[in-house]
């Protein structure tokens, strides 16, 4: 038994995030049916290269998919965040617009360019200007439950992005995939959820050792949007400093920094996201890298997704990231719903204009 056990503990999740993470066989089962459903007006040959817009809660379902199936992608997929479209992108480069709130303006920049450019597109957004310009230009839009925070509508950004890429042909055809992952969903609400206690609850264990430090979140190639995903909702659920790093990258630079991390290594704790389909090599560089760095670091810890095909352990890290850091959010005492920082910095954009985007005004930027 732990605080966690205790319901006036979690109570501080006003928004009921954690109890909502409880319905997302459900909402796997709604995106997926949307996505393949949508009509997708052009030819999958039209299509050579892919461009996944987006910022934040939206843009890592772009990740997360782009790492899973990074060998075996069938043609280049880059995820774009920010607002000059690379030269590169033009007529025959499909752009996948992924903004829950549709008013993202960086991602309304790249829908401007994208218009401008001539080529496919498709949005998935639950409302705004996403929406609004997409209509009127004939560019088919997922529309998506309203009323979330962004990060916690990932399944319906991410589920659409793989059975639109599966459509396409960019990925492998996923319907036994995405049938294994839509189980391996409900395994880990039932593993991680707030019902089950701490002494059986891998979730629970890991806030308990995590809330009170820096996570430092690594990847491996394949696994690199998951860290990256676990990071953010660190940042935003527990508005806790977190950081991602990636092998083999994080070898030649990161694990020097942990010879003399001073009172930073206190606070230091390494979360290892592996899988079974990582490079060989990759086992080796985490077994040194847990030698290298531990004298420098408070915790180390490994971990890999519990199902049979990637996607469903994808699926497995990523909600028990999400419980983690709802989790950790409790014990640090702080509703992990709001995100004040990003509304007051949008705000200020806003307040400071952008007056082309706000006329939906096009032309060059
Ligand atoms: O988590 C968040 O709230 C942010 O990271 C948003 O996702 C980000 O600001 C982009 O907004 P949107 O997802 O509405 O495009």
């Amino acid at each position: 038994m732990s605080e966690l056990d205790l319901p006036e503990v979690l109570a501080i999740d006003r928004a009921g995030l954690i109890d909502g993470l409880a319905s997302s066989v459900e909402t796997f089962d709604q995106a997926r049916a949307g996505a393949e459903a949508l009509d997708i007006p052009f030819s999958p040959d039209v299509v050579k290269d892919v461009l996944i817009c987006g910022m934040g809660g939206s843009a890592i379902a772009g990740d997360l998919v782009t790492t899973l199936y990074y060998e075996r992608l069938r043609r280049p997929v880059q995820v774009h965040r920010g607002y000059y479209l690379p030269g590169w992108a033009g007529a025959d480069t499909l752009h996948l617009l992924l903004s829950y709130s549709g008013e993202t303006e960086e991602t309304l920049t790249a829908a401007m360019q994208a218009l401008e450019r001539e080529s496919p597109a498709l949005g998935v957004t639950s409302g705004g200007k996403i929406e609004s310009w997409y209509g009127e230009h004939g560019v088919p839009v997922l529309k998506i439950p309203g009323g979330l925070q962004p990060r916690m509508a990932l399944l319906h950004m991410l589920v659409p992005t793989v059975v639109f890429m599966s459509r396409l042909g960019i990925i492998p055809e996923q319907t036994a995939d995405l049938d294994a992952a839509r189980d391996a969903i409900g395994a880990a609400i039932d593993a991680y959820g707030p019902d089950r206690p701490t002494e059986a609850n891998t979730a629970k264990q890991l806030a308990l050792r995590l809330a009170d430090g820096v996570p430092l979140i690594y990847g491996s190639e394949v696994t690199a949007g998951i860290a990256n995903r676990w990071k953010c909702q660190f940042n935003e659920n527990a508005k806790q400093p977190s950081f991602h790093a990636i092998l083999p990258e994080l070898n030649h630079n990161e694990i020097v920094g942990f010879e003399q991390a001073g009172a930073f290594g206190d606070m230091a704790r390494v979360v290892i996201l592996k899988d079974p389909r990582q490079h060989r090599q990759i086992e080796r560089r985490i077994a040194l890298t847990r030698e290298i760095i531990k004298p420098g670091v408070a915790d180390i810890i490994t971990l890999e997704g519990e199902g049979d095909t990637p996607l469903a352990r994808l699926m497995d890290l990523v909600i028990l990231g999400d419980y983690v850091s709802l989790y950790a959010a409790c014990l640090r005492r702080v509703d992990p719903e709001p995100v004040d920082s990003i509304g007051t910095l949008k705000q200020g954009l806003a307040t400071t204009g952008n007056q082309r985007l706000q006329a939906g005004e096009s032309g060059s930027i």
